[in-house]
C-alpha cells in the first residue's frame, strides 16, 4: 500500500466531509506539548492550541493519565442515575472557582445556552420579569458557538446568513461601551448582560482596561446579572486563572469550556451561587454527557495542572515578552500588536496582494502554525505550557515568516 500525503488526507476531507472550515493545508498527526508533527513527519510550534483548548500543551500526560484510568472503569451513566465520580468533580471545580454550584455541558456553546436558559428562568422567578419578555444584552462582535439560538444575536453575517428565523430576546449593543450599557440596563426586562472579556473570535478585541468592572457595578444597580463567557479566555489563557480576575469582577454566573479538559474530551460548565441555579428544576435542562465521570476527571486533572504548572504566571511573563519582540520586527506588514498574557492578535496590513493567509501558509512552512481570523488578523495563542526558548525561536519564525514579504 502506498503511503497517503498531505494532499490525499486533505483530497479526502474535502470529499466525504462537509465544507464548514477552511483549515491550513497541513494534516496533523502527533503533538507533545507546544509542539505537533504532521503526517510527513515535519515538526511545527502551535500556535493556535485549538482555539485555545489545549492550555496545557497537547496529550499532557497527567491528563491522559486521568482519562485512561477512568476509561477502564466507567465512561458514561447518564444522569438518569448518580455516579461516584461526578460530585467528586462538582466539589472540586465549585471550590476552584469559588461558586456554590456548577452546571456540568460539554461543548462552549452548550455553556452558553445552559447560561441563558439559567438566566432566562432567573429573570422571570426572581425578578418578576412578565412571561415571554426576558432580555439579554449582548456585544456586537461576539462569538458564543453556532447553535441557532446563539447565532441569533451574532452580528457576523456569515454566521446568520440563510439560517434564520432567529430566537427575539437580545439587546445588542457595542462592546466596550458603557454609556450604551447604561441605556440598555434601563429596560426593566433585562435579566442579563452577556460578555466576552476580551472578544477572542472577532480578533482579540481587548477592552479598555476598567470596563468589566464598571460594567459589572452598571448590571448590580439595575438588578442584571453578569454573564462572562470564558469559554476561550479562562484558564489562565490570559495570565490570570479568568480574564476577568484582572479587574477583580467575579460573574454571577461564569461559563467554561475548551481549556477546562485541556483539550482532551469535551468539557464545559457553568457555574453560579444558589439563587441562581437553584431556579432550574430537575427535567428542565440536561445533556446526556453532560457531568459524565470520564470527563469529569480529566477536567479535575486539567485544572490540577493550570495550578501546579503555575501556567498563569507563564503565560501573563511570555504574553509581555512575546507582544515585545513581535513589537520588534520591522516589517511595514504589522500593523497593531494587541493581546494579554498568551491570547495574542497581530493585524497585518495587506502587501503586494500578500494577506494574512499567505503570512500564515509561509509560517506553516517555516514551522509555526496559526490561523488568520476575520481576513486581515492573526491570532497567537501557544499551549501555556511553552518556555521563553521556544517563545523567542517562534518569534524567530514569525519575523522571517513576515520578511519573506518585503
Ligand atoms: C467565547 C466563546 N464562547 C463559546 C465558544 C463555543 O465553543 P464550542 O466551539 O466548544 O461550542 C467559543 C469558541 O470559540 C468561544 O470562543
Amino acid at each position: 500500500m502506498t503511503k497517503m500525503t498531505t494532499n490525499d488526507y486533505i483530497a479526502r476531507e474535502g470529499k466525504f466531509g462537509a465544507h464548514n472550515y477552511h483549515p491550513l493545508p497541513v494534516v496533523l498527526e502527533r503533538g507533545e506539548g507546544v509542539h505537533v508533527w504532521d503526517v510527513e513527519g515535519k515538526h511545527y510550534y502551535d500556535f493556535l492550541s485549538a482555539y485555545s483548548a489545549v492550555n496545557q500543551g497537547h496529550c499532557h500526560p497527567k491528563i491522559i493519565g486521568a482519562l485512561k484510568a477512568q476509561a477502564e472503569k466507567m465512561t458514561l451513566t447518564s444522569r438518569a442515575f448518580y455516579n461516584n465520580v461526578l460530585g467528586e468533580y462538582e466539589e472540586f471545580v465549585t471550590k476552584y472557582f469559588g461558586y456554590d454550584k456548577v452546571l456540568p455541558m460539554n461543548t462552549g456553546a452548550e455553556g452558553d445556552e445552559t447560561a441563558i436558559k439559567l438566566v432566562r428562568k432567573w429573570g422571570y422567578l426572581k425578578k418578576g420579569i412578565p412571561e415571554n419578555q426576558a432580555k439579554i444584552i449582548v456585544c456586537e462582535g461576539n462569538f458564543h458557538g453556532r447553535t441557532t439560538t446563539i447565532v441569533s444575536f451574532s452580528t457576523d453575517p456569515d454566521a446568520r446568513k440563510d439560517f434564520g428565523p432567529f430566537t427575539p430576546g437580545f439587546i445588542t449593543i457595542p462592546y466596550n461601551n458603557l454609556s450604551a450599557l447604561e441605556e440598555a440596563v434601563a429596560d426593566p426586562n433585562v435579566c442579563a448582560f452577556l460578555v466576552e472579556p476580551i472578544q477572542g473570535e472577532a480578533g482579540v478585541y481587548v477592552p479598555e482596561e476598567g470596563y468589566l468592572k464598571k460594567a459589572f457595578d452598571i448590571c448590580k444597580k439595575k438588578n442584571v446579572l453578569f454573564i462572562a463567557d470564558e469559554v476561550q479566555t479562562g484558564i489562565a489563557r490570559t495570565g490570570k486563572m479568568l480574564a476577568c480576575d484582572h479587574e477583580g469582577v467575579r460573574p454571577d454566573v461564569l461559563i467554561l469550556g475548551k481549556a477546562l479538559s485541556g483539550g482532551v474530551f469535551p468539557v464545559s460548565a457553568v457555574l453560579a451561587d444558589d439563587d441562581i441555579m437553584l431556579c432550574i428544576k430537575p427535567g428542565e435542562h440536561g445533556s446526556t454527557f453532560g457531568g459524565n465521570p470520564l470527563g469529569s476527571k480529566v477536567a479535575i486533572a486539567a485544572l490540577e495542572v493550570i495550578k501546579e504548572e503555575k501556567l498563569a504566571e507563564n503565560a501573563e511573563r511570555l504574553g509581555k515578552i512575546f507582544r515585545d519582540e513581535i513589537r520588534k520586527i520591522d516589517s511595514e506588514m504589522i500593523s497593531l500588536v494587541r493581546g494579554k498574557g498568551l491570547l495574542n492578535a497581530v493585524i497585518i496590513k495587506p502587501k503586494n496582494g500578500k494577506e494574512a493567509w499567505d503570512v500564515c501558509v509561509a509560517m506553516k512552512d517555516n514551522g509555526l502554525i496559526a490561523k488568520p481570523t476575520h481576513g486581515d488578523i492573526i491570532r497567537f495563542a501557544p499551549p501555556l505550557v511553552i518556555n521563553e526558548k521556544e517563545l523567542m525561536e517562534c518569534v524567530e519564525i514569525i519575523a522571517k515568516s513576515i520578511k519573506q514579504f518585503e
